[in-house]
C-alpha cells in the first residue's frame, strides 16, 4: 500500500517537473502522504539561540526537554526537540556511516533520542542535501548517502529531519529533495520532511508532495527589521499551504532578547497567522515571564494549530498598518491588526472586508483576553510594531 502511494507521488512529482500539472502541485490531494504535520510542527531548535558554539551538547539538550516539560510548553503542543547542525563528528566512519561529535555527545545521538523520547517528546536531527553541511567547519552532507543516513537515523529512533541546502554542487533540487524523501519512507519510520532550501528553487511550487514544510526564505535573526521582511515574503504565499505542507518561515526567536516583548507578541501572533511551524529558538532553561506568557498563550497556538489548516492572507497593508485574516475550522475567524510602523496608529476593518456575514459578532482579543462586540467596524489603536488578533465569533 505505502509503495503504491509512493509510485502514485513518483509519478506526480514526474508530471510536476514535467510542467504537465502547473500549479495544481500544491493542492492538498498531493501533499506528501506520510501523516504527518497535519498541523504545523512544533517544537525547539537549538540553531538561534546556540549556533555551533559548545553550548550545544547532551546536557544542554536534556535539559531543553525536561524544561519543556515542567514549564507546560510540552502541553501546550510543542513537541519536537530538533538538533541543528555541528551534532556530527567531521568525518564518516570506515563504512561511511555519519557519527556523532564526542566532546558534544558522548554517549552518542541514540541516548539522547532516547531521553527525549523517556519525556514523551519527539527528537529531530539536521543534514544537508549537499557534500557537506552549512557550518564552516564543514559536517559530512547526506547527498549520495540518502539511503544510509536515513537507515542510522531511523535506527536513532529520529522523528524529524532539518535537511539544508548547501554545498548541493548546483544538482538540481527537486532531484535531491526527493531523493531523501524516498529514503525516508523506505525506512518504514514516520519521520517528519522540513525541507530548508531558503525559497531558492521557489519549494512551494513542487515540494507540497516531497516534505511537510519548506523554509521560503533566507535565515531569520534576532531583529524586527529581518523578522518584517520575512513576513512580508511568506506571507504572499497562502494558497501553497495547507494539512502536512507547510510554508516555513524559519524559527521563533523569541525570547533571544533582540527585539522587545510587544515585537516578540508580533512576531508569534504574524507565526501563528501564517501557518508556520512553531520552533522555539530560546533558552527556555531561563525564560522571563514574559516570553513564557507568549510561547505558552494557547489562543494565539489555536490559530496556528487550526484544523482548517489555512494560511492568513492580507486584507489590506496602507502605510505599513496591516489587516490579516484567517478563517478557522469551526466557523470563526481570526483577525490581526499588526502595525509596523514606528508610533500607535488606529487600524481598521470591518466585518464585510474580512467575509463575515453581517450581524453582532464577539471579538475576543487573544492577548488581553478582553471581549467585546461588534456589528461592523472591527479597530484597536496599536502601538508601534504591535499587533492585535482578534477571534471573531
Ligand atoms: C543554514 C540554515 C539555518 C541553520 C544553519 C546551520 O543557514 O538555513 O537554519 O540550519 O544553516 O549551519
Amino acid at each position: 500500500m505505502r509503495r503504491t502511494v509512493l509510485t502514485a507521488l513518483a509519478a506526480v512529482v514526474a508530471l510536476v517537473g514535467s510542467g504537465v500539472l502547473g500549479a495544481t502541485a500544491a493542492s492538498p490531494a498531493l501533499a506528501l502522504d506520510n501523516g504527518l504535520a497535519r498541523t504545523p510542527q512544533m517544537g525547539f531548535n537549538n540553531w538561534n539561540l546556540t549556533h555551533c558554539r559548545a553550548q550545544f551538547n547532551e546536557a544542554f539538550v536534556k535539559g531543553i526537554a525536561d524544561t519543556l516539560v515542567s514549564t507546560g510548553l510540552k502541553d501546550a503542543g510543542y513537541q519536537y526537540v530538533n538538533l541543528d547542525d555541528c551534532w556530527a563528528a567531521s568525518s564518516r566512519d570506515s563504512k561511511g556511516n555519519l557519527v556523532p561529535d564526542k566532546t558534544r555527545f558522548p554517549h552518542g545521538i541514540k541516548a539522547v533520542a532516547d531521553y527525549v523520547h523517556s519525556k514523551g517528546l519527539k527528537f529531530g536531527l539536521y543534514s544537508s542535501a549537499g557534500t557537506k553541511t552549512c557550518n564552516s567547519a564543514g559536517f559530512p552532507g547526506g547527498l549520495g548517502h540518502e539511503k544510509q543516513d536515513a537507515a542510522l537515523w531511523a535506527s536513532w529512533g529520529v522523528d524529524y529531519l532539518k535537511y539544508d541546502n548547501c554545498n548541493n554542487q548546483g544538482q538540481d533540487a527537486t532531484k535531491r529533495y526527493t531523493a531523501m524523501r524516498d529514503a525516508l519512507a523506505a525506512t518504514g519510520r514516520p519521520i517528519l520532511y522540513s525541507i530548508c532550501e531558503w525559497g531558492q528553487n521557489q519549494p512551494w511550487t513542487w515540494a507540497a508532495p516531497v516534505g511537510n514544510s519548506w523554509r521560503t526564505t533566507g535565515d531569520i535573526n534576532d531583529s524586527y527589521s529581518k523578522m518584517l521582511s520575512i513576513y512580508k515574503a511568506n506571507i504572499k504565499l497562502g494558497k501553497f499551504a495547507g494539512p502536512g505542507h507547510w510554508n516555513d518561515p524559519d524559527m521563533l526567536e523569541v525570547g533571544n532578547g533582540g527585539m522587545s516583548d510587544t515585537e516578540y507578541r508580533t512576531h508569534f501572533t504574524l507565526w501563528a497567522m501564517m501557518s508556520a511551524p512553531m520552533l522555539i529558538g530560546s533558552d527556555i532553561r531561563k525564560a522571563s515571564a514574559a516570553t513564557l506568557t507568549i510561547l505558552r498563550n494557547s489562543d494565539v497556538i489555536a490559530l496556528d494549530q487550526d484544523a482548517k489548516g489555512v494560511q492568513g492572507n492580507e486584507i489590506s497593508s496602507a502605510n505599513g498598518l496591516h489587516v490579516i485574516r484567517k478563517p478557522l475550522a469551526d466557523g470563526d475567524t481570526a483577525v490581526a491588526l499588526f502595525n509596523e510602523t514606528g508610533s500607535t496608529a488606529k487600524i481598521s476593518t470591518s466585518l464585510s472586508a474580512i467575509g463575515v456575514s453581517s450581524g453582532t459578532h464577539t471579538l475576543t482579543d487573544l492577548w488581553s483576553k478582553a471581549k467585546s462586540t461588534t456589528t461592523d467596524t472591527i479597530s484597536a489603536s496599536v502601538p508601534a510594531h504591535g499587533t492585535v488578533v482578534y477571534r471573531v465569533h
